[in-house]
């Protein structure tokens, strides 16, 4: 099984940013932990603040991949082309948030993304990407 994580703007701060909201692991920390959490799954990881390399990648990994997990940051409240992207491509994507951005401001309530999503995990902290591997794991191995 094949799973693409992108994560979107201010992501690679993520361990040193905000971390009453983030927590203080970096994502690579995280991410190991994952790999070897889940050694039969073939991960890739992608990290850009630049939106146009997001979708760019959505489109590399959207017609061969079994599932991509998708926190695209701040771009989750503003972008059409995202949107526009994810409904382009026949990989099914899951929106992950690590905060609960219903908790928060409310320009976060809103996802441009979240009605071309299979779903959403949020709120739960990094461990929404491996519940969300779990997820693809059990409708697609
Ligand atoms: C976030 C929530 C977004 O509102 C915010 O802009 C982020 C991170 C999250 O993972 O909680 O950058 O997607």
């Amino acid at each position: 099984m094949q799973i693409a994580i992108i994560n979107g703007p201010n992501l690679n701060l993520l361990g040193k940013r905000e971390t009453g909201i983030y927590g203080s692991e970096s994502f690579e920390q995280y991410f190991k932990h994952l790999q070897q959490q889940f050694p039969a799954v073939n991960f890739t990881y992608f990290q850009s603040n630049v939106e146009g390399e997001l979708v760019n990648y959505l489109h590399e990994v959207g017609f061969s991949y079994d599932g991509v997990l998708l926190n695209a940051g701040a771009y989750t409240h503003t972008s059409i082309a995202i949107r526009d992207a994810i409904a382009g491509i026949k990989t099914p994507v899951m929106e992950i948030h690590i905060s609960n951005v219903y908790a928060r401001e409310e320009f976060r309530h809103t996802s441009l993304i979240a009605p071309k999503c299979i779903g959403c995990i949020c709120g739960l902290g990094l461990k929404g990407y491996q519940l969300g591997v779990e997820y693809f794991g059990m409708n697609d191995l």
